[in-house]
C-alpha cells in the first residue's frame, strides 16, 4: 500500500474545494481505479457509507439512486446487503462502463449533477453520494438538485472529503438547507477513509423534508 498520495488521487486532491470539471481524469482512470483505489490506498468510503445507509432502511425494496457511482462500489456494497432495485448517474462514460459490469445496477444514466439533473421521469426513495464531492467534483451549491432527486421523507448518505467539507463550509449550507426547509440532517460523523494514510471524510445522513 502507498504512505503518500500520487497518480489520480494527488492530482484530484490537489483540487482542493468548490467544483468543477474532472470527467477526463475519470474517463483515464477507469479502467484502473478500484485497483488503484482499493489496493494502494485501502479505500472503504463506500463501505461506510453504505452501513450507515443499511442501519437506517430496512425496506430492501426501496427504489436508491446512487449519485456519482463511478466504477459501481456503492452498488456492489448495497447489493450485497439485498438492496436489489439500484440506478447509478455519473458524468464519466467509462466509469459507467466499468459499473453495467458488475450487474448490480438496474439503469446506467449520463448525468453532470452541476445541472439539472434529468431522472426521465423516475423517482427514488432514498439516494447515496460518495466521493462526488469537492474540486473537480460537486460543490455545497449542488446539494439542493441531489436533494431533489428524492421523494420528500427521502433518505440521503453522503460520504464527503474533509478538505472540501471544511474549505467551503459544509455545515453551514447544511444549516441554510434546513432553515429553508429542504431537509433534516440526522448525522454528522468523522472517519478516515483509506487505510493506508490519513485521510479524513464526514459521513452525512439526512433526510429530505
Ligand atoms: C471518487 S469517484 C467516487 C465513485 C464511487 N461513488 C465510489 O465511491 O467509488 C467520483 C465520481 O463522481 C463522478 N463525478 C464527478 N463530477 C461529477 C458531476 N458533475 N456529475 C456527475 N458525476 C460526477 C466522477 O465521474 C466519479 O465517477
Amino acid at each position: 500500500m502507498v504512505k503518500i498520495l500520487e497518480g489520480f488521487v494527488a492530482r484530484l486532491t490537489a483540487l482542493g474545494g468548490g467544483s468543477g470539471d474532472s470527467r477526463d481524469v475519470y474517463e483515464d482512470w477507469a479502467p484502473t481505479y478500484e485497483r488503484n483505489l482499493r489496493q494502494d490506498y485501502g479505500y472503504i468510503a463506500h463501505r461506510i457509507a453504505v452501513a450507515a445507509f443499511a442501519e437506517r432502511c430496512i425496506d430492501q425494496s426501496i427504489r436508491i439512486l446512487d449519485l456519482g457511482c463511478g466504477t459501481g462500489l456503492v452498488g456492489e456494497e448495497l447489493a450485497a446487503r439485498g438492496f436489489g432495485h439500484l440506478d447509478g448517474l455519473d458524468i464519466s462514460p467509462r466509469m459507467l462502463d466499468e459499473a453495467r459490469g458488475k450487474q448490480v445496477y438496474c439503469d446506467l444514466l449520463i448525468g453532470d449533477m452541476t445541472r439539472t439533473i434529468d431522472l426521465g421521469g423516475r423517482t427514488y426513495g432514498a439516494a447515496i453520494g460518495v466521493g462526488c464531492f469537492g474540486g473537480g467534483h460537486v460543490g455545497p451549491e449542488h446539494l439542493p438538485e441531489m436533494i431533489r432527486c428524492v421523494r420528500p421523507g427521502g433518505l440521503l448518505v453522503f460520504y464527503i472529503n474533509a478538505i472540501p467539507y471544511e474549505q467551503d463550509d459544509y455545515p453551514s449550507h447544511f444549516r441554510s438547507l434546513e432553515a429553508d426547509g429542504t431537509w433534516r440532517v440526522r448525522l454528522t460523523e468523522q472517519s478516515n477513509y483509506m487505510q493506508a494514510i490519513e485521510r479524513p471524510g464526514w459521513l452525512v445522513v439526512a433526510n429530505r423534508t
